[in-house]
């Protein structure tokens, strides 16, 4: 006891005070050695942030529970194709992640679901999924306008609505080759019409039972934007439950930020919904070169759910997000191997060229992508649709 008092002298204690001073100043340097790393939620969520819990729904547009339901039937029903083979599922269905896990799509003639499908009609693109696509467009402060949502790889249409009706239109995807564009909405029209299980559907949804294009499309839409996955472990993590990540998926998210990919990915669908020139190269099964809107630019696309919806890009060219990852350093090294043969190194987009890639953190930061699943979508599918085709359309081979 006595001891110890006589060590806490004035001169000790000022000695003692300054060895901490000192020792406060090293570990802020070390501190800010580690530079960037975000351990404060507040920060992060400037950049990346978890989804709304609830869809934004237009006032044009509101839901219930009738259109829903119809929405829910239109989406599986072949009736909506031209041969009656195709439905909207048969490329967008639940046990793929609501995507057809193709690299491009096989539309009209084809038989069965997802890898199975075989077919000589591609539709010119990988099958977006359709999960969250309720909230296409949003920002970093949750603003979104569900009627100005940029849909496709090209942002080519605005809104699920609009979206709806595009694939009836499409040769590949719906249409096929029986019957021309324009006489598809009135084929479509009378064909629903000649079901009293859809009058009755049309009328609890809207009020009368007359079939048009616009109900169709907003009963789609509606049905849509009930397809969500807002808790996945970063949304949790966000929302202030620490476990949720691992300590590796935390140092992901932080290297994620830091090499720069949340310049494109950011906001809490981690797409700036703009379009961008990466220089994927191009698919070999298509005839001629896709170069989009002409520059090869395409939408940035949510890393949502990746682990459902390989696989990726435009044109399903990378199998693994190791090979997305292998590809983001070639462009970042300046090297023109691995970029679609149309371009050169300088055509690709700055903000790719100037990532600040580390092997290091690779594996990281795809642990860090896999916290943004959330498996537990609406996966219901239907016994039975009221046309009475085959549900979800030709997808049992
Ligand atoms: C033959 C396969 C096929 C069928 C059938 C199909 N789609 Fe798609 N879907 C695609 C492909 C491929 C894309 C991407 C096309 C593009 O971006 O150019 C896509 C894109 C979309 C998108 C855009 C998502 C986004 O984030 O931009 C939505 C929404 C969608 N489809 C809904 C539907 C609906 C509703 C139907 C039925 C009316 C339907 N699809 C029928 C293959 C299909
Ligand atoms: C310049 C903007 C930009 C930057 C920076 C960027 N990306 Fe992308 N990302 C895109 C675009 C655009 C695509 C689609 C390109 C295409 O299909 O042609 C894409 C596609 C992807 C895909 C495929 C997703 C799918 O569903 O097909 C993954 C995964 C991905 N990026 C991860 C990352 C990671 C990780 C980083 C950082 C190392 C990063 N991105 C940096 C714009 C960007």
């Amino acid at each position: 006891m006595d001891k110890i008092k006589s060590y806490i002298t004035p001169r000790n204690l000022l000695i003692f005070n300054i060895i901490l001073i000192i020792l406060f100043f090293l570990f802020s340097c070390v501190v800010d050695e580690e530079e960037g790393f975000f351990d404060s939620v507040t920060e992060i969520e400037n950049i990346i942030s978890p989804l709304p819990e609830y869809s934004p729904v237009p006032d044009s547009n509101e839901m219930s529970a009738e259109k829903i339901d119809l929405g829910r039937q239109l989406f599986w029903d072949p009736i909506l194709s031209g041969s009656k083979d195709v439905a909207c599922a048969t490329c967008h269905h639940p046990d793929k992640g609501y995507a057809d896990a193709l690299d491009l799509s096989i539309g009209v003639g084809g038989i069965g679901l997802g890898e199975q499908r075989i077919g000589n009609i591609i539709a010119g693109r990988n099958a977006h999924t359709v999960v969250n696509t309720a909230f296409n467009g949003i920002t970093i402060n949750n603003q979104v306008n569900p009627l100005d949502a940029p849909m496709f790889w090209d942002n080519r249409t605005m809104s699920l609505e609009a979206q709806a009706l595009l694939p009836l239109l499409s040769k590949e995807e719906m249409r096929g080759v029986t019957i021309e564009e324009n006489q598809v909405y009135d084929i479509i029209i009378n064909r629903l019409e000649a079901i009293p299980q859809y009058k009755a559907a049309f009328q609890d949804a809207f009020g009368t039972e007359e079939i048009t294009t616009d109900k169709i499309a907003k009963a789609i839409a509606s049905f849509e934007r009930t397809l969500i996955a807002t808790n996945s472990p970063f949304d949790r993590y966000m929302r202030g439950d620490a476990s949720a990540m691992t300590d590796q998926q935390v140092n992901g998210m932080n290297a994620f930020i830091n090499v720069g990919c949340a310049e494109c990915h950011g906001g809490p669908m981690f797409s700036d919904f703009q379009l961008h020139t990466l220089g994927v190269p191009d698919n070999p099964k298509l005839p001629e070169t896709d170069a989009g809107t002409g520059t090869y630019a395409f939408r940035t696309p949510t890393l949502r759910n990746l682990s459902l919806t390989a696989p990726y890009m435009h044109n399903g060219m990378h199998t693994s997000l190791e090979e997305v990852m292998d590809f983001y350093e070639e462009i970042s090294e300046g090297d023109a191997d691995m970029i679609n043969t149309h371009l050169s190194i300088n055509n690709i987009d700055p903000l790719a060229r100037d990532l600040d890639m580390d092997d290091d953190v690779t594996d990281a930061i795809i642990a860090f992508m896999k916290a943004l699943n959330d498996p537990n979508f609406n996966r219901t599918i239907p016994t039975n649709v009221p046309s009475g085709l085959l549900v979800g359309g030709h997808i049992n081979n």
